[in-house]
């Protein structure tokens, strides 16, 4: 891909690349929802990444061309702010580049950038924060900014917060920037500490995309986000005001009558996420798989009924999938309403197992799913 990317480069800008970097796509593991409050949230970086180009300019734009069309947006550094409509596409690494001067990055010159995809895209596996997390590396070194990762993961959550508009936490930039090959990305979201830890040997993660995206489901995201912070501001009440990550399936007892049925189910559902990421660290680092798999089933249960991000097809994937040999578990993955779900398997769940299931979903629904199978790979990196 490298090589591609070099020339596209060159085919549209006129003189070589200057810095190349690389990130992966990835799996949200457990932990649904609980990122922006604070909780705990696993992931894994995968084996296929988006991979940029950058060069400095002469003078003070900033340009970024569509591989595909060749199409050329230029913003003006001195005026950067979020693109609309057809210019749109840009916001990802435009946001970066603005929080990363933000930091602390000194931007003497404009520059071109370039990007290119090996994730399926549409498939859950967060391109967006691939996107990000390139850039975000790319234009660090680009302009000697020599800063941590966890500072350009936080540029990457802040372009999706405020150039994109998605209220999200911190767990796929957060994945992107901090996996290891065969290993987890573990979060604490409060405290904004990424750890890795080895997953057990064998394991493969397989992705069913539903392909059925919610018409409002960027609204929907939205409204799990706000009824969450509601449920916060009464369990605050009268101190100072925390997430819900602070809070213990006792306090939120005691609150109960204070709060509607729909705030009580999500602020339940994410205090006992909480819980469920950490027996599942637990179980893991004992090497008891077969407790993980009961944790991810447990967690696909409260989305779909405390939660409620779940939908038709994603539970029939799960329910599919518990009825075949080699799955642990299965649940969904990211932000729900349609999308992914992510099964764990060992080694000898095969193509031809995934095609049953298939064939399976498509029989009761009239299409196929998006199959794709990976295994965890490293972070972002320069190339
Ligand atoms: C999306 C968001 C993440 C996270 C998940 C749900 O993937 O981008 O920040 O909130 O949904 O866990």
């Amino acid at each position: 891909m490298k090589e591609n990317l070099k020339s596209a480069f060159e085919k549209a800008y006129g003189s070589p690349a200057q810095v190349f970097a690389q990130a992966p796509g990835r799996i949200e593991f457990i932990g649904n929802h609980t990122d922006y409050n604070g909780g705990l949230v696993m992931g894994v970086a995968i084996d296929k990444v988006i991979m940029c180009a950058v060069a400095k300019r002469d003078d003070r734009k900033l340009c970024f061309t569509a591989a595909k069309t060749g199409e050329k947006v230029y913003v003006d550094i001195d005026s950067i702010a979020p693109q609309k409509r057809d210019h749109n596409w840009v916001n990802y690494p435009l946001g970066v580049f603005k929080f990363l001067i933000e930091a602390g990055l000194k931007a003497d010159k404009g520059f071109n950038f370039i990007d290119m995809s090996s994730l399926p895209s549409g498939a859950g596996l967060s391109s967006s924060a691939a996107i990000e997390m390139s850039a975000a590396l790319a234009l660090s070194k680009l302009y000697g900014f020599d800063t941590d990762l966890k500072t350009l993961v936080r540029a990457g959550r802040k372009s999706e917060n405020f150039f994109v508009g998605m209220p999200c936490g911190i767990l796929d930039q957060g994945v992107s920037g901090f996996g290891k090959k065969d290993a987890i990305v573990y979060i604490d979201c409060l405290t904004e500490d990424f750890s890795n830890f080895p997953l057990p040997h064998g394991c493969k993660f397989w992705l069913f995309n539903s392909t059925k995206k919610h018409a409002l489901v960027d609204g929907l995201y939205a409204d799990r986000h706000r009824e969450c912070m509601k449920a916060a501001e009464i369990l605050s009440e009268g101190g100072e005001k925390r997430l819900l990550r602070s809070f213990g399936l006792a306090d939120l007892e005691k609150a109960k009558g204070k709060m509607s049925e729909v705030v009580y189910k999500r602020a339940r559902h994410i205090i006992e996420e909480n819980g469920r990421v950490l027996k599942t660290k637990e179980a893991l680092l004992k090497g008891d798989i077969a407790t993980v798999g009961k944790l991810l089933s447990a967690s696909h249960k409260s989305s779909r009924t405390l939660f409620e991000n779940s939908c038709e097809e994603l539970d029939f994937l799960v329910d599919t999938l518990a009825h075949f040999g080699h799955v642990y578990g299965a649940r969904l993955s990211g932000g729900g309403f349609g999308g992914a779900v992510m099964a764990l398997t060992d080694s000898e769940f095969s193509e031809a197992d995934a095609k049953e299931v298939s064939k399976i979903y498509e029989k009761k629904f009239g299409s196929a799913p998006l199959v794709f199978t990976c295994t965890a790979g490293d972070g972002a990196k320069l190339c």
